[in-house]
């Protein structure tokens, strides 16, 4: 098959959601329907469970399970889906953050009971900066939630984005009758059953029809007729071209667990959501369909069990055809590498795989060469841009426990930041401060530096909440402001100085006492 078509048959995708919203039991279900596994709980039994929270290599274990679901590939109607599975847990939220950059669009699953949650807009944030494609679903129709459009308006509100219904619940809870279909104008009506796809598609292109009154009882017929007039009037008709901008998101109603409204979500999905298209590296933008190869890589993934201590990078095809054994270039070491043993992942089994295309993501056995944002080809020297680094929300001081074993905590710390495990930040020349999401990745870090590198450390917590990256739009007040606050100053991995703010107070004192100085909230930045 040409290039070409292997890329029109991708559709490289996240399904993301605040924790219990129903991004597993979503997710499970479009494996179903691709064949891709046979029974429910496939999916489930990876998931990371909530009762391990506090025993961290009980996590780990798990997560290495649920590394083989880390990416599920299937073949469905002719499309070739992938799913970048994201870990639920909010300490690994910043693996979500990075796995968000190497999507061509999302599907974000909302609890219709709870409506927008923290981190449903702090994933959000994330969409918007490189404006993603996003599709909602409003899970658990079946449950008593709240008000159809009151939902829609927060979600305006707090996610920041147009949205536009393509179906319409037809009341919700116990009486929830199921959805009328806006696109294309049929019935799909609720059966609460979770072994079988609803297929009780009814069409109905006009709802004041008295056809409507046979399959609904009348006092719902009333409240959708009034509904439909009410959201197209307010809404404007559904724009493919708003929606591959980011700038507006189809929304759909239903019950993953009830396999509801499933399907037409996912069949539309992959008539709207972009295959892989262009990508931004430092020196220009490459196209999908360039026939020589480059990608990069988004996460590393380092097994903990001593028995068996290997990283496995994932790698983003950009463009080009990646193939088994050849030699890319490695392009910040300047120096090749090949991959006898690269595996690609369907749904729960890892296969050695001879090439992949754009849109695919492949694991690359790493003995230590690759650091997250990597990038190869075939000899051009590309970086490509968009896996920046977010700021921390837990910082603490490194402690050293041995001094005689300083340089192995060194060295550690060096390598375990650059598989994407933290963030360590350096102040005054050796002062180390790590900063992570979760508290969870202290008690790693602990555990590893011990294990791996024979190095002995205790934290120190710091009351910072946030780390912004500075840059100067002002040179003399920006010298002025590193100098004033060079007790909250510190420099990154790549020596770009960050300051750390220990409220949002006075994050906003410094922004207005210092318009010379700009605040970044993520690592990336054009340098001014
Ligand atoms: P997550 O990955 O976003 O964290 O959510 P997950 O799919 O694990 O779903 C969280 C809970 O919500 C699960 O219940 C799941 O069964 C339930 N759920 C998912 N979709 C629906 C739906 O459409 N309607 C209703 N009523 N519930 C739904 P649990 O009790 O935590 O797990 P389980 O014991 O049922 O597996």
């Amino acid at each position: 098959m040409s290039l070409e078509k292997e890329i029109a048959k991708r559709r490289t995708f996240a399904i993301i959601s605040h924790p219990d919203a129903g991004k597993t039991t979503l997710t499970e279900k479009f494996l179903l329907f691709g064949g891709a596994i046979q029974t429910a709980g496939a999916v489930k039994q990876n998931k990371i469970r909530k009762t391990a929270t506090s025993d961290f290599m009980e996590i780990e274990k798990q997560r290495g399970i649920s590394v083989a679901t880390s990416v599920m590939g299937f073949e469905y109607n002719g499309y070739r889906i992938n799913i970048l599975d994201t870990p639920g847990h909010k300490d690994f939220a910043e693996d979500t953050y990075r796995t968000l950059t190497a999507v061509d669009s999302v599907i974000l699953v909302v609890d219709c009971v709870k409506g927008v949650e923290e981190q449903t807009e702090k994933l959000m944030e994330v969409c918007r900066m490189r404006n993603t494609p996003v599709i909602i679903f409003i899970n658990k129709m079946d449950r008593e939630g709240r008000n159809p459009l009151e939902l829609l308006d927060e979600l305006e509100e707090k996610l920041q984005i147009n949205v536009r219904p393509l179906t319409w619940p037809i009341s919700q809870g116990k009486t929830f009758k199921g959805v009328y279909n806006l696109y294309t104008q049929h019935l799909n009506l609720f059966e609460a059953d979770q072994t079988r796809i609803s297929d009780n598609y009814i069409e109905l292109d006009d709802i004041r029809s008295e056809e409507l009154e046979r399959w609904v009882p009348g006092a719902f017929c009333d409240q959708l007729r009034e509904d439909v007039d009410l959201v197209e009037g307010v809404y404007d008709p559904f724009l493919k071209e708003e929606y591959l901008a980011g700038a507006l998101a189809p929304v759909f109603f239903g019950s993953a667990v009830n396999n509801f409204g499933v399907q037409e979500m996912l069949e539309t999905f992959l008539e709207i959501a972009p295959p892989p298209h262009e990508r931004e590296a430092t020196e220009r933008m490459v196209l999908a369909s360039e026939p020589s190869l480059s990608g990069f890589v988004f996460k590393i993934h380092a097994n903990l069990d001593p028995n068996h201590r290997d990283r496995t990078a994932f790698f983003k095809v950009c463009s080009g055809r990646f193939q088994r054994n050849t030699f890319y270039q490695h392009t910040r070491l300047g120096k090749k590498l090949r991959f006898a043993n690269p595996t690609q992942f369907m749904a729960n089994e890892k296969n050695l795989i001879e090439d992949a295309w754009p849109g695919d993501v492949v694991g690359l056995y790493d003995n230590g060469n690759l650091k997250i944002g990597d990038t190869l080809t075939e000899g051009e020297a590309l970086q490509f841009r968009g896996i920046p680094s977010f700021s921390p929300e837990i910082f603490k001081e490194v402690i050293n426990r041995d001094p005689f074993k300083s340089k192995q905590l060194e060295k550690g710390l060096q390598q375990l930041t650059e598989e994407g495990l933290a963030q360590l930040f350096i102040q005054h020349g050796n002062r180390k401060i790590i900063g992570t999401v979760g508290e969870l990745q202290f008690d790693v870090i602990r555990f590893r530096l011990e294990h791996e590198y024979g190095a002995k450390c205790d934290f120190t917590p710091l009351r910072y909440i946030k780390a912004l990256w500075i840059t100067p739009e002002d040179k003399k007040q920006f010298e002025e402001f590193l100098q004033r606050k060079s007790p909250t100053i510190a420099l990154d991995r790549e020596e770009h100085p960050v300051f750390f703010a220990e409220s949002q107070w006075m994050l906003n004192v410094a922004r207005e006492n210092y318009p010379g100085v700009i605040f970044h909230e993520t690592s990336e930045f054009k340098t001014a």
